[in-house]
């Protein structure tokens, strides 16, 4: 087990290039799923949820090849529709299996995905989407069977707005007999990049990107090759970080328009944002942390996984802040561990309040999840003396060697070996 050692109260300063965006592969990846042959996914991250999605199509019978952030996935001999608990159990965005495997094979048996860290994050609207495409769908042992034919095209209405359960329901219906209507649904870039994908395979889908999409199911798809987004949370992350350290940065990104809401933010906080073809530019260094409330909620809005690093930056504004969920409501694990290191944050039901405090101290803190982890580097990047952040395999699932771009920006941060669990 690793942990980092952060030496707060240094700037960061040059150029780092954001690594390709994790919940985007997490659905190309299994969208494989649905084609014969050999598909390639450039700009794929090295973390660990891709790798365990890598482990759970390769156990289906999957052949893949990973170098370079080019994934090759040869879909040619798929020998088992079973995706089982161990490795549901490491990482939700396994249940994507579903959709592709049912359409293509008229079965699948997946693991429920059991708890989260942060409370319930229900599949109710996955299995929904494929029961009324026809599937019978049963729950069987803590596993979900189901059973189609061939699937039909539906009129599929969600009553919440869900990433996965629109992914899942548009790679299913790209193989079903007839016509899918999709109302509600996601309008996140993973779903437009989804359907730019499942199009080049010989989808054919009108409105992604909006809230209504159109899928008229064809007999058979091809294999692709696509280029993945970088990802917009590291970058909100990175940006974050010049922010809360009151330094002055580049980044390597293409995509300004993914990142609107965390950019439009940061500017009310304070900082200057320049951006420039593939750059963006983040000047701290004068700026007071002005206290700015925010919502996270679907896309465009501000997005739920930059929720816990803005908290840290609040957290040594000039007044009180909110910042609100509306999301997960209980993704609140990161406000402890952030007290521990001196800010005054209280939740208030899917609410912190965040008491800006003058400075922040070094303490020992614990990651609990993903985004929380990154919370904890950024307040630790902040914080005067020293900061270690235990249980850092959770950073380590969706951000690609975050330690080594902040020391590349002159971060004091180091990953240590250690028994403290
Ligand atoms: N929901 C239901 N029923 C369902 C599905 C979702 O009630 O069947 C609810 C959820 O409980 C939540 C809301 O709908 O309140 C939205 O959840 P969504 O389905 O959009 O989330 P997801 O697809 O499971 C993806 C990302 C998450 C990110 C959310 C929200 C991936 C692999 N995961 O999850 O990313 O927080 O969208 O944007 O794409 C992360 O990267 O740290 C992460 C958690």
């Amino acid at each position: 087990m690793d942990k980092f050692v952060i030496n707060g109260g240094k700037k960061l300063k040059g150029r780092v290039a954001v690594s390709g965006a994790k919940n985007s592969a997490l659905v190309l990846m299994p969208a494989t799923l649905l084609n014969t042959g050999k598909n390639t996914i450039f700009n794929t991250p090295e973390v660990s949820d891709i790798f365990t999605m890598i482990t759970l199509l390769e156990q289906l019978g999957v052949k893949s090849k990973f170098h370079n952030h080019e994934l090759e996935l040869d879909t040619s001999s798929i020998t088992s529709q079973i995706a089982p608990y161990e490795h549901v159990k490491k990482m939700r965005a396994s249940v994507y299996v579903l959709g592709p495997l049912l359409a293509r094979f008229g079965f699948a048996k997946v693991s429920l995905p059991g708890g989260c860290a942060w409370g319930p994050r229900p599949i109710n609207l996955h299995l929904e989407a494929m029961k009324k495409m026809g599937a019978a769908i049963e729950l069987e042992e803590g596993y979900i069977i189901a059973k189609a034919e061939r699937l039909n095209g539906a009129r599929i209405h969600f009553d919440i707005s869900s990433v996965g359960a629109t992914g899942n329901a548009m790679m299913a219906a790209s193989l079903a007999k007839g016509t899918t209507i999709i109302t509600n649904a996601a309008v996140e870039p993973e779903i437009t990049l989804l359907a730019e994908n499942l199009m080049k395979m010989g989808a054919k889908i009108s409105g992604s990107g909006t809230t209504s999409i159109e899928i008229e199911g064809v007999d058979s798809l091809s294999a692709s090759s696509v280029h993945n987004n970088s990802d917009r949370i590291e970058a909100g992350t990175l940006l974050t970080a010049a922010a809360i350290t009151k330094s002055k940065i580049q980044l390597e990104y293409r995509e300004h328009g993914n990142i609107e809401s965390e950019l439009f933010k940061l500017e009310e906080s304070g900082v200057k944002i320049l951006l420039k073809d593939n750059i963006i530019e983040i000047d701290a260094i004068n700026s007071r942390i002005k206290n700015i409330d925010v919502t996270a909620s679907i896309y465009p809005g501000f997005p739920t996984d930059m929720q816990a690093q803005w908290t840290a930056y609040m957290s040594i504004a000039d007044g009180t802040s909110t910042i609100t969920d509306s999301i997960y409501h209980d993704r609140f694990s990161h406000i402890p561990e952030l007290n521990r290191l001196g800010a005054n944050i209280e939740v208030i039901n899917n609410s912190a309040v965040v008491k800006g405090v003058k400075e922040l101290k070094g303490a020992k803190v614990m990651s609990t999840d993903l985004r929380a982890s990154a919370s904890l580097v950024l307040a630790g990047l902040a914080a005067s003396g020293t900061t270690e952040v235990l249980r850092i395999y959770h950073i380590d699932r969706g951000y690609q060697r975050i330690d080594e771009k902040l020391v590349s920006l002159g971060a004091d941060i180091q990953r240590v070996a250690t028994s403290e669990y």
